[in-house]
This record gives C-alpha cells, sequence and structure tokens, in this order.
C-alpha cells in the first residue's frame, strides 16, 4: 500500500488513524477494518516480551515480528520501527537496518529522532527510505530523560520541538510522532510543517492518531495514562473465554460426541 491515501485525508483534514501489531493474527485484523498503517512498534518489548522498556530490542526481533504482521496484512501500509541505537552508530549499519526491515515486508521504519540524528535521516530520505520520525517522549532514551513524563513543558523545550519537526519536514519525513506533548505545542507544530503529524497523547489537533492496539483493548490493566481510551475490557473478555473452556473440560462438557470424529 502506498502513501497516496494518506495525502489525500491530509490534504482533506481527515484524520489518520494507525495502530500497532506485532503479529499475524492482529494484523489482519487491522487489515480488516482498513486502517491508513500499521506499526510494528518497539513497544512489543513491553507488550509482548513483558520488559520494562524498549532499549533491548534488536533488529533481528524486528524483522522476525514484521515479517509476521506483513503476512497477516498484504494489503496495508506498515511501518517498522527502527530499534535503539540501530541508526545512530554508522550510516553503513543504518542503511543495512532499515534495509533489512522492508525486505521483511515493511513500507516504511520509523526513527526516535534527535537533533544529532537529522544527517542520517536524510541520506535515509535520499537513498528511497519513506521515514516516519518520532519526537516528544522517546521511550528509547528513557534513561536519559528519567521517565515518562510530558515533553515541552518549558518554552526551551517547545522551541527545540518545534525547530526539529520543520527540519524534519524540511529533509521529506512523511509524517511526525508527537509523543505525550502539551495540546498547544502539537497544535504550532501541526500548523506550522508540510507533513502530517500522529499523536499519540498529543491532544486532539494532531492530523492523525496511533494507539498500542493491546492498550485499546484493555489488555494491559496496569498501564492507565491520561491520553489512553480502552474500547473494551480485553482481559476480562479473554478470563472468562477460557474459565468456560477450563471449566467445560472439567464438567466433561466439552469435548462432546460432535466434537469427535467417527472412522
Ligand atoms: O513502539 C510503539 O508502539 C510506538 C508507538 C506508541 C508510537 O512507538
Amino acid at each position: 500500500m502506498s502513501l497516496s491515501n494518506w495525502n489525500l485525508k491530509y490534504s482533506n483534514g481527515t484524520p489518520l488513524v494507525l495502530l500497532t501489531a506485532y503479529d499475524a493474527q492482529f494484523s489482519q485484523i487491522l487489515n480488516e477494518i482498513n486502517i491508513d498503517g500499521i506499526l510494528v512498534g518497539d513497544s512489543l518489548r513491553h507488550t509482548f516480551y513483558g520488559d520494562s522498556t524498549t532499549v533491548n530490542m534488536t533488529i533481528d526481533h524486528m524483522v522476525y515480528h514484521t515479517s509476521a504482521v506483513c503476512n497477516g496484512a498484504p494489503n496495508s501500509f506498515i511501518i517498522s520501527d527502527m530499534p535503539f541505537m540501530s541508526y545512530s552508530i554508522s550510516i553503513e549499519d543504518t542503511l543495512q537496518n532499515a534495509t533489512k526491515l522492508i525486505q521483511a515486508g515493511a513500507s516504511a521504519i520509523k526513527c526516535e529522532v534527535r537533533e544529532a540524528h537529522l544527517p542520517t535521516i536524510e541520506r535515509l530520505v535520499k537513498e528511497g527510505f519513506q521515514v516516519m520520525a518520532h519526537i516528544g517522549l522517546q521511550p528509547q532514551y528513557i534513561h536519559e530523560s528519567g521517565g515518562y513524563s510530558i515533553k515541552g513543558k518549558s518554552s526551551e523545550e517547545q522551541q527545540e520541538l518545534l525547530n526539529l519537526s520543520k527540519s524534519l519536514s524540511d529533509i521529506g519525513v512523511f509524517a511526525i510522532v508527537l509523543e505525550k506533548v502539551p495540546m498547544n505545542v502539537s497544535q504550532t507544530i501541526t500548523k506550522s510543517i508540510q507533513c502530517p503529524t500522529i499523536g499519540i497523547g498529543a491532544g486532539p489537533h494532531c492530523s492523525g492518531q496511533i494507539l498500542v492496539t493491546n492498550d485499546v483493548l484493555g489488555l494491559t490493566p496496569n498501564f492507565n495514562p491520561k491520553f489512553l481510551k480502552k474500547y473494551c475490557n480485553g482481559l476480562e473478555i479473554f478470563k472468562d473465554a477460557l474459565q468456560s473452556f477450563k471449566h467445560d473440560v472439567e464438567s466433561n462438557t466439552f469435548p462432546d460426541l460432535s466434537n469427535g470424529y467417527s472412522e
């Protein structure tokens, strides 16, 4: 799938919709509801592996999950996360890592961009990679920033975010994720640049929104930030179904004869 649908929605002012997937079953569901993008996010380090940070993600893990997601969603625009340090060591290393994700089936890559990365992002765009930048709260740099708090509260930080966004838009990234920034800041950035902003905890003024699918489905009971809306209590729904299976097996009601094979 290409970005032409994005351009149409962006120029009409219709919000873009993105969600995450880490495997073929979830990406199949997202493929069926026809959203604008599926992110194979390194948040899978939390949701899939149970880690407390994303810093241990490797390019090989991302390749593995990216091919699974692509198998389940052949008609979708799939963006794959470049893991921590996979775009920082050298340009050769960066180009090789980005190539691995595209060869696994992704249409685009996402990087948590800091100012020092700008020449690398420019080179990736020049080489023909479709790059989505991620600024504001950057979970890969959690050890430096010291927590998951809002970014862009001080006027100095706000100016840095605006300058970085403008540079990224000029370089030609196709979108910028704004994570956990105040609403007035995301509104100013969205009005000041030439590409869509995709918000997560950045309020309603962005060009689109992304959430982690597992959070939306209520599968992460201990994660309840203000910006999140849970659309069902997936944990309870799954638990009920599995309890029923347990009950049926223990009470000899499953399997019954209709579930068995005759000769
Ligand atoms: O890794 C991820 O899932 C992300 C989104 C939350 C934007 O970066």
